[in-house]
């Protein structure tokens, strides 16, 4: 089943209710048009005059190195004028924070199996230490999500998901499409990446291209996902795609190119698998 979006409001107050902070980043007349109806979030205009004991310029820096330590090995780190240009001004940042004291908590918290701390500690660590050497004394991003609008309304492109604590990516980005109050998100992301388990939960999701070649990261996809639409009653899948077969994706965009429509299906990627379903 698609998330709804009572399931994503109730997600966040859980996290509110533990302490996580929700915050949108951008600029007045932007923030004046974004509301996640039932969801308590707080705007930061990177635009106005300073009122607080911190800055969001250094919030967005320490969440430039939280973008960027996540992503890690893909190499496509955010780049500080993206954050800019087409982030914050156009848009707006979903940033799910912490105190620093909360965060450094984080990084050894039982609950999480011995990879998953690797992973935590790894990233916030790098987090906490930019933080510290900023002086930077507000709220510690732990996650975030950004999307670019479009010509077409309630058309968004998502992009720049990043999660330091398990939990949390699903919720950055469900809070962010309620705020912008998407109706579909297109996106671009790797067959072989768990985050395709995260944009799976969203809803009907259409593979608009199975080859992205201009992409660095190999087995790169674009797809378009009809937000928060159910389609636990689709067919099952027509195919189990290789995630690490190149060939396989070309053939499969010989035949997007043919006309044929093909769906991702629950659960994104089960193991090194694609579910799929392709009509016509
Ligand atoms: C992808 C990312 C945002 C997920 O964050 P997260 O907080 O772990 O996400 P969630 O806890 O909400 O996970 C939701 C699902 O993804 C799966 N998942 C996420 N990361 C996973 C990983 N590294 N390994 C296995 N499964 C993973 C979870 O198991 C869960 O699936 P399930 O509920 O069907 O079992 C995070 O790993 C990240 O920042 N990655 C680097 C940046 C990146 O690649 N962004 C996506 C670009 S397309």
């Amino acid at each position: 089943m698609a998330l709804t979006q009572a399931d994503v409001a109730a997600a966040a107050q859980r996290l509110r209710d533990d302490g996580y902070g929700f915050w949108l980043a951008s600029n007045r007349a932007v923030l004046d048009r974004l509301a996640p109806a039932g969801i308590d979030v707080s705007a930061l205009d990177v635009l106005a005059p300073a009122e607080r004991e911190w800055r969001i310029a250094d919030l967005m820096r320490v969440y430039n190195v939280l973008n960027a330590t996540a992503f890690g090995d893909k190499g496509i780190p955010l780049q500080n004028w993206v954050m800019i240009d087409l982030g914050l001004l156009p848009s707006a940042f979903l940033l799910i924070t912490l105190t620093a004291g909360r965060a450094a908590a984080a990084m050894t918290d039982p609950r999480l199996s011995a990879a998953q701390r690797t992973r935590v500690a790894r990233v916030l660590s790098a987090v906490l230490a930019e933080a510290q050497r900023l002086g930077h004394r507000g709220p510690i991003p732990v996650a975030g999500y950004c999307a670019a609008p479009t010509p077409s309304p309630g058309a968004w492109v998502g992009w720049s998901l990043c999660s330091a604590i398990p939990g949390l990516g699903t919720v950055a980005k469900g809070v962010a499409l309620r705020a912008y109050d998407a109706a579909t998100v297109t996106g671009v992301a790797q067959f072989p990446d768990p985050a395709l388990r995260v944009h799976r939960k969203f809803g009907r999701m259409r593979v608009l291209a199975a080859v992205l070649e201009l992409h660095p990261v190999p087995h790169t996809m674009v797809y378009r996902t009809d937000v928060f639409e159910d389609d636990a009653c689709a067919p099952p899948p027509t195919a189990l795609l290789p995630a690490h077969d190149g060939a396989a994706q070309a053939t499969l965009q010989e035949r997007i190119d043919a006309g044929a429509e093909v769906y991702v299906l629950p659960p994104g990627l089960d193991g090194d698998r694609v579910p799929i379903l392709e009509r016509g």
